[in-house]
C-alpha cells in the first residue's frame, strides 16, 4: 500500500500535463521519475484520473521498455552485456556485483533499497567495452575490481 504522499505527488503531476489521454506518458515519466519506477496502483490511479481503462495505461506502459512497475535502488546499475562487452569479459563484472550484493539473475535490488543491478543489450558505447553505467553515468573499461571498488564508494556516501 502506498501512503497518501504518492497520490499527493501524482495529482501535482496530472495537473501540470492536464486530465487528458494524451497525457498518460509524460504523466507515466515523471512519476517514474519521482520514485525510480512505476509503481501499479499509480498507474491505475492515473487511467481513472485521466480517463482511460487501466487496461490501456498498462498495455502503453508496457509497450515502452523504459517503465519499470519493480521498486528499485537508489543506485541502478546496468552492466552491459551486448557482445563487444560480453566478449570483453563483462560476464565477470556482473558476478563480482551479484556477489558483493547478495544479487542473482532473480533477484535485482538489494533488501536496504541502496542498489539495483540490471543487464542491457548495449549501452551506445561498444568502444569503451566493457561498460556499465549507475543512474545517469556510463563508466568505461570495467573490471570486477573497478566494479567493488565502486561499490564501495557509493556505500560511503549513503
Ligand atoms: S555492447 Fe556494451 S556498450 Fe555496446
Amino acid at each position: 500500500m502506498l501512503d497518501e504522499s504518492y497520490y499527493r505527488k501524482t495529482d501535482e503531476i496530472i495537473a501540470h500535463y492536464g486530465r487528458e489521454a494524451k497525457a498518460l506518458i509524460p504523466i507515466m515519466q515523471d512519476v517514474q521519475a519521482e520514485y525510480r519506477y512505476l509503481p501499479g496502483e499509480l498507474l491505475a490511479y492515473i487511467a481513472k484520473q485521466i480517463g482511460i481503462t487501466e487496461t490501456k495505461a498498462y498495455s502503453v506502459a508496457t509497450f515502452y521498455e523504459n517503465f519499470s512497475f519493480e521498486a528499485k535502488g537508489k543506485y541502478v546499475i546496468k552492466v552491459c552485456d551486448g557482445t563487444a562487452c560480453h566478449v570483453r569479459h563483462s560476464t565477470p563484472v556482473l558476478e563480482a556485483l551479484w556477489k558483493e550484493l547478495g544479487l542473482s539473475k532473480k533477484k535485482h535490488t538489494t533488501d536496504d533499497m541502496m542498489f539495483t543491478v540490471e543487464t542491457v543489450s548495449c549501452l551506445g558505447a561498444c568502444g569503451l567495452a566493457p561498460t556499465m553505467m549507475v543512474n545517469e553515468q556510463v563508466y568505461p573499461a570495467m573490471t570486477p575490481e573497478k566494479a567493488l571498488a565502486l561499490i564501495a564508494e557509493l556505500r560511503g556516501k549513503g
